[in-house]
């Protein structure tokens, strides 16, 4: 068993998708649709969120796997400009009940932004701290994916936990 990595690496979407509030565009639905697929036969968890036509996103597993999972990522025609911001050992995963959880907080983002100086979402150019500051934004922040395609560890595990209550209730 490889050590524990967590990797974060920006991108640019080769197609414009625009997102609109409160909704997961398809183009993004279609990934975390793999990612959710994936991810978990792994033991991958990470979070996903984009702004701008820039994804960023962060994978935590053991190194082996995450390196593997990023070089795939990296030949995927849907984004281009691919730019690892960090990559650390870490002794505890941040996003360990999520396959992939996707985060669509525009205003905190802004709010982050604003306090750093910066005037629009340009993920190129963060240092550690900043990516620091964003993942503390995704950690507590609610997933935005809609409940039916919300298939994260944690609420599989609820999910069968009610199953559970109601078979032996009786
Ligand atoms: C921004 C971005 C993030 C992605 N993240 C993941 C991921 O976390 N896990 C994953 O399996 N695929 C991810 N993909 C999709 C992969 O590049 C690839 O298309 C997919 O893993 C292929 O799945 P399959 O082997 O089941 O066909 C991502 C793609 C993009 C563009």
């Amino acid at each position: 068993m490889s050590n524990l990595i967590r990797l974060v690496y920006v991108s640019t979407s080769t197609s414009p998708i625009k997102v609109v509030d409160g909704a997961v565009h398809s183009d993004i639905g279609r990934i975390l649709m793999q990612s959710r697929k994936n991810n978990p036969k792994q033991k991958i968890g990470g979070v996903l969120y984009f702004s701008n036509n820039c994804f960023f996103q962060c994978l935590e597993g053991e190194e082996d796997l995450v390196n593997e999972l990023y070089q795939k990522i990296s030949t995927d025609p849907r984004h281009e400009n691919l730019k690892r911001i960090l990559v650390k050992d870490i002794s505890k995963r941040q996003f360990g009940d999520w396959s992939m959880k996707y985060v669509a907080l525009k205003d905190n983002v802004t709010g982050l932004l604003e306090k750093k100086g910066m005037s629009v979402f340009d993920p190129y150019v963060f240092d550690e701290n900043m990516v620091d500051e964003m993942l503390s934004l995704f950690i507590t922040g609610v997933d935005s994916t809609p409940p039916d395609q919300n298939n994260n560890n944690a609420s599989i595990k609820n999910k069968t936990k009610g199953l559970f209550s109601k078979l032996f209730s009786k």
